[in-house]
């Protein structure tokens, strides 16, 4: 990391997670057995958050949380991860939650109830602060529509996948998505689109143009929740340090695979010098 850390702010999400393993996951109308149940920190803004922070960049989260216990808890948790939380707004709605289901494979199934998240509106904080603004779908269209027009720098991960304006696509610096999300979208109109591929790494398009690819490092997988938010972090602080979209992949997919060797979204997030011995050790 350089000596003067990027300034990123991030717009999204905070979620309870709420975990249970099974052999493995339920088809639709079935039931089946699993573990016991595991409350865990998440929310795809907070896991980028505390993700970046972990990495060395300066963070602020601009995210709503419900006034109970599990939006106390949060706070603190991702406070204690040096990420500034400049505006604890506390919505009347209960936390958002997420109900994940892992199995054998640390392959998962994830729904997503917003409670408070929808009711964040970031109008009133000034993001020219920022280096580069980093945001996901978790959160109201409209929030979205408005950090696109005002953010100096914005890396959207359209997750989970919903329709997106192509004005605000276009407004985007890079656009970040997995290969079921990037399906929905037209490559050629994008600046910039990085596509996710699990363990086989990522790809940069520009205009639909490969223009860098990384493979991921060999792991064994725990868990792969919040392993894309820990790449998306970890793209955007090396985006901001204005890396070649090479290195940046390179980086991001390391970060990615590392964040999988534990349990939980915010279970395993690598240091800096963490992804930086696995690269030299892969070069
Ligand atoms: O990307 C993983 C995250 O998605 C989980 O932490 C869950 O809260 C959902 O937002």
């Amino acid at each position: 990391m350089s000596s003067v850390a990027p300034r990123v702010g991030v717009v999204g999400s905070a979620n309870v997670d709420l975990v249970v393993r099974c052999a493995r996951l339920p088809h639709p109308g079935e039931t089946v057995l699993g573990g016991d149940v595991t409350r865990l920190p998440g929310g795809k803004g907070a896991n980028q958050a505390v993700a970046a922070a972990r990495l060395g960049a300066d963070v602020t989260l601009l995210a709503v949380l419900g006034a109970d216990e599990s939006g106390s808890w949060l706070a603190r948790l991702i406070v204690g991860h040096g990420v500034r939380v400049t505006q604890p707004v506390v919505s009347h709605r209960p936390t958002g939650s997420a109900f994940i289901t892992v199995d054998d494979r640390g392959e998962n199934q994830i729904v997503v109830a917003p409670g408070a998240n929808d009711d964040l509106d970031v109008r009133g904080v000034d993001l020219a602060d920022f280096d580069v603004v980093l945001a996901q779908l978790e959160v109201p269209e409209a929030v979205i529509a408005d950090v696109a027009t005002r953010a100096r720098s914005l890396v959207l991960n359209v997750a989970p996948a919903r329709p997106v304006a192509p004005a605000v696509l276009a407004r985007c610096s890079v656009v970040i998505a997995n290969e079921g999300e990037a399906s929905t979208l037209d490559l050629d109109a994008l600046a910039n689109c990085v596509v996710t591929l699990g363990a086989a790494g990522a790809v940069h398009y520009a205009h639909g143009v490969e223009v860098a690819r990384a493979p991921a490092p060999s792991v064994r997988a725990v868990d792969t929740v919040g392993a894309g938010d820990v790449f998306c972090a970890a793209y955007a602080v090396r985006h901001a340090l204005g890396e070649s979209p090479q290195r940046a992949l390179a980086y991001a997919v390391t970060a990615g695979a590392l964040a999988t060797l534990a349990p939980g979204a915010q279970g395993a997030l690598p240091t800096d010098s963490e992804v930086n011995s696995w690269l030299e050790r892969d070069s």
